[in-house]
């Protein structure tokens, strides 16, 4: 398994990998078939990533194939310059071999070295492996969020989870 950022030419891969993980969890923000995310729209998203250096996006790879992915994405403005939101994913078929933990790790590497002092994400309250994974790098819930998703009609809650980087080097 490598993990590596991602290059414009790993597009049509990418939009493979977003069908696929659509199907493996109703974790994420899009369903199945949901995504229209064409090669050229995937290449642009890429595109803007790779010229922001308050974005970052980086790939856990397996012979080629695209297994997992960390996406984190900041903002110019000088008050939240500092500042920036991350998803991550992992296919199903690797979950639980510390894939996640590692993408994870590269953010972390990569964060404060860019000016990022706090990172952001939001998470289902019920997603107690992806909850524990955060924990585990020293993320904080930072409150509840009533109703971020509706599916099939039911509310699920996520929290705010967040990270201050000082904080943790303090530690
Ligand atoms: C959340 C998600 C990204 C975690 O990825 P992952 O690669 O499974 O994460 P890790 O393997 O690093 O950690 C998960 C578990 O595997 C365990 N683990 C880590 N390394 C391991 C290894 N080498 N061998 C066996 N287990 C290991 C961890 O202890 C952890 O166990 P826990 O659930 O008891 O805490 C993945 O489950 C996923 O894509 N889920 C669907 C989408 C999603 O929920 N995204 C997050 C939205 S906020």
């Amino acid at each position: 398994m490598i993990i590596r950022e991602a290059k414009v030419e790993d597009a049509k891969a990418m939009v493979d990998y977003l069908a696929a993980i659509a199907g493996e969890s109703d974790n994420l923000t899009f369903e199945p078939g949901e995504l229209k995310i064409t090669i050229e729209i995937e290449e642009k998203i890429l595109e803007q990533a790779l010229a922001s250096d308050k974005d970052v996006f980086y790939l856990a790879t397996e012979d080629d194939e695209i297994v997992g992915n960390i996406n984190f994405h900041g903002s110019h403005r000088k008050r939240l310059a500092h500042v920036g939101e991350f998803g991550i994913s992992v296919r199903r078929s690797h979950w639980g071999q510390g894939i996640g933990g590692k993408l994870l790790d590269e953010l972390l590497v990569w964060a404060p070295n860019h000016g990022i002092r706090k990172i952001n994400l939001r998470v289902r309250a019920d997603n107690e492996s992806a909850i524990r994974l955060y924990t585990r790098k020293g993320f904080q819930e930072e409150g509840r969020l009533r109703c971020e998703y509706m599916i099939e009609g039911i509310c699920i809650d996520h929290y705010a989870m967040g990270l201050v980087l000082e904080e943790q080097n303090d530690q």
